[in-house]
């Protein structure tokens, strides 16, 4: 997280800025965004709450506090104090050209500039500019929230070190960045995303096949396979043991025959325009572009936790993220006297609330298990440790209930330890009238986790240990520490 940026600038707050406000303010960079368009606000709070949604059901792992969203009225405005510029706007060079220029005259020399743009040319587009130097594409996918592939390529002027730092903030965001090996046109994805695009439309006007016949042909198909292998590594299979060569042996001379209309486009005539649209209408169905979103981004959050487990594509990506945020340190922030540690807080997402209204008992258990996390880290378990405590026993008391929307804290007290073993006390409230919610009790054991063996915690970690430990020694027990449960009474 060490190249993360503390703020950055977003000039354009469409369908890809609003996506880039996400992906950084969800990973803690504080956005200023300029967008002359009134509706902009609506569409980065729109794309925010579904990439909160997403990103909630993506990970467990504990992110950043939430960034804030400011919207400024001049690209000056937004550079201000920003560490980190990423144009979004219209794909028009003159446009970005003009604000490209206007915005790096008002940013110091230092600031690394983006541009979104998905094929224009950067040595084009940093011609006016002040310091050229520092402009690099930064071409993402969408949703820009998930998909990890960023396209990065400096133009003539471009100096390797302005590729270098976006690409390294990328890689913060948890994102992919794919550094192209010289300028071209289109670059690397959309020159193939074009390819099949204007098949796709030949496909459609030759009433070959519908709109929806071929989304089918490639979701039910090769779409499939392309999460995790692309055609390179997928062809080499395809050629059996004798691998590509066979391949190539075999379908190559397929490549001369007329299939393709590659090089050709069909004329967008109002009759083609009407026939796609229709037939668009169709495959929506009613639903509106924020519910096909959600739509998207749960199958996309199911994929890519599926590749997580295989280490491939996204999901290898997914557990490269994942690792960073758990080496983050967590420091208690500094409270008066001896208190509890508060080392972890949270919105209560729509997804936790049951059929009652409040939040699911399940989720309570989730919240105790996160402070957890964090007080290990806290004590620098990350997961390079070598070692951690495992909770083996866990008593839980709900004295209140939690709703969608509810900001959260919880607390930390260290009631008892040995070499081997914690005896931790957490307290959940809700943050503004500081409502004691729920209360855990854990007994964790200490365990090498290669090994996978309970073993006392090295001096240098008990140390850390017994720092917490007499930091509460003075503080009262709570009194519902040490309860069983069980009816008093004769028996
Ligand atoms: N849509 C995609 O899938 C996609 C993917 C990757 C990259 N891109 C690239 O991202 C850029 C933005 O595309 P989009 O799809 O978000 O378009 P969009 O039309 O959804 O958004 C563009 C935004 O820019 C704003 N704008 C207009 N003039 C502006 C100005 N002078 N300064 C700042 N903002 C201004 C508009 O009000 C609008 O909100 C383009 O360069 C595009 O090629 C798009």
């Amino acid at each position: 997280m060490a190249d993360r940026p503390g703020t950055v600038a977003l000039l354009g707050g469409g369908v890809i800025g609003a996506g880039w406000a996400a992906r950084f303010a969800l990973n803690g960079v504080d956005v200023r965004l300029y967008d002359p368009a009134p509706e902009a606000e609506r569409t980065v709070e729109q794309v925010l709450a579904n990439a909160r949604r997403a990103l909630g059901r993506l990970t467990l792992s504990p992110l950043p506090a939430e960034g804030t969203v400011t919207r400024v009225a001049t690209p000056e405005e937004a550079v201000e104090g920003a560490d980190f510029v990423q144009e979004s706007a219209p794909e028009r060079e003159e446009l970005k050209r003009a604000l490209l220029a206007a915005a790096s005259r008002a940013a110091p020399a230092e600031v690394v500039f983006a541009t979104s743009t998905s094929g224009l040319l950067p040595t084009r587009l940093q011609a006016d500019m002040a310091h050229p130097e520092r402009l690099t594409v930064g071409h993402p996918f969408n949703p820009v929230y998930l998909l990890p592939l960023v396209e990065v390529c400096g133009g003539d002027r471009t100096a390797p070190e302005a590729v270098e730092r976006a690409a390294a903030i990328y890689r913060g965001l948890g994102m992919r960045p794919l550094v192209l090996r010289r300028e071209i046109d289109g670059f690397v994805a959309d020159r193939l995303l074009e390819a099949l695009w204007r098949e796709a439309l030949w496909l459609v006007a030759d009433d070959v096949a519908t709109a929806e016949e071929v989304d089918a042909a490639i979701s039910l198909g090769a779409g499939l396979r392309w999460a995790c292998m692309g055609p390179f590594l997928t062809y080499r299979i395809a050629g059996g043991t004798a691998g590509m060569r066979h391949f190539m042996e075999h379908f190559g001379p397929a490549l001369q025959l007329p299939w393709t209309k590659l090089t050709d486009v069909p004329e967008l005539t109002d009759e083609l325009l009407d026939k796609l649209l229709a037939q668009s209408d169709a495959q929506a169905a009613g639903r509106d572009v924020r519910d096909l979103e959600r739509l998207r981004d749960d199958c996309l959050v199911s994929l890519i936790q599926g590749l997580r487990s295989h280490g491939v594509g996204a999901g290898e990506a997914l557990a490269e993220y994942e690792r960073a945020l758990f080496a983050a340190p967590v420091e208690a922030p500094a409270r008066d006297g001896d208190a509890p540690l508060r080392l972890h807080s949270t919105v209560v997402p729509p997804e936790w609330i049951d059929y009652n209204g409040h939040a699911h008992e399940s989720t309570y258990l989730r919240v105790f298990g996160d402070t957890t996390d964090a007080l290990l880290r806290h004590l620098g378990l990350d997961l390079d440790a070598g070692s951690s405590y495992y909770t083996v026993e866990t008593h839980l008391s709900h004295l209140g209930q939690a709703r969608a929307g509810d900001r959260l804290h919880t607390t930390t007290q260290l009631l008892g330890h040995d070499a081997k073993r914690l005896h931790l006390y957490h307290a959940l409230y809700r943050t503004g009238d500081e409502a004691l919610l729920a209360t855990a009790e854990h007994m964790m054991l200490h365990v090498e986790t290669g090994a996978q063996r309970a073993s006392p915690a090295a001096p240098a970690l008990l140390d850390r240990v017994e720092r917490i430990a007499r930091a509460h020694a003075g503080l009262p027990r709570p009194d519902r520490a040490g309860r069983a449960i069980g009816i008093p009474g004769p028996h």
